[in-house]
């Protein structure tokens, strides 16, 4: 599965805050409300403080669901192990500034892999820093919490970078947010051009999944 073309609000719910020992039936919610992407945050420990999911997992997401698989690496060293997440089914790879000194390079293997490819900004992390690599990806990921846990508070400093990064990378790239998205902070991140919203607690921090899910799109429309 390809990411949706750019021009259309899409939610990305991510499974970080559903529970595992019912991750088939989490990702069915996911189908029957309409949505495409799944969000997976992989974390290894390094980069982040936190030891999440690795291949062996989505490759079992993969055989349970046709939605896009967009792997969020927040991983140390990711041009070690980019082949193995598209190898165990990732359709869309997104790795962090902050961890390459290579991003060009990245984007090109990845985009050689068969994927769409993304780059993510942490927090404190400048517009600048992905200037050159920015218009060469499919989607970019801005961080409105440090990466490491779900369940955080929204940096509303951070999503100011959305506007300059949807000036330097215009409408066909997708702006992904990441942190803290309810439908309290969605309005706000997409009035500042965000299209691709990511969102863990607000729908598996919740009894109906469902009920959270139309939440959030109401308050995007
Ligand atoms: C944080 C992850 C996020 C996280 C978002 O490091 O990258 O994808 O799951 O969780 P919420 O929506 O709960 O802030
Ligand atoms: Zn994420």
């Amino acid at each position: 599965m390809r990411l949706p073309e750019p021009g259309t609000i899409q939610i990305a719910p991510s499974v970080l805050s559903a529970d595992f020992a019912r991750l088939a039936d989490e990702i069915k919610v996911i189908e029957s409300a309409g949505l495409v992407i799944v969000h997976l945050d992989v974390m290894d420990g390094h980069f982040v403080p936190n030891i999440t999911l690795g291949p062996p997992v989505i490759k079992w997401i993969r055989k349970c669901t046709d939605l896009v698989l967009d792997c969020h690496l927040m991983i140390s060293d990711p041009e070690k192990y980019v082949e193995a997440f598209v190898k165990a089914g990732a359709d869309h790879v997104t790795f962090h500034i902050e961890a390459t000194d290579r991003p060009e390079q990245m984007v090109e293997t990845i985009h050689g892999l068969g994927c769409t490819a993304g780059i993510c900004l942490n927090p404190e992390t400048p517009v600048s820093a992905i200037e050159t690599v920015a218009p060469l990806c499919d989607m970019i990921l801005v961080m409105t919490v440090h990466p490491g846990f779900g369940g955080q508070s929204f940096i509303q400093e951070a999503a100011q970078k959305i506007e300059p990064i949807r000036r330097l990378v215009g409408p066909q790239v997708r702006i992904q947010v990441d942190g803290g998205i309810d439908p309290t902070t969605t309005p706000r991140v997409v009035g500042l051009g965000a299209d691709t919203l990511v969102a863990g607690h607000a729908i598996f921090g919740q009894k109906d999944r469902l009920a959270a899910i139309k939440a959030i799109q109401d308050a995007s429309a």
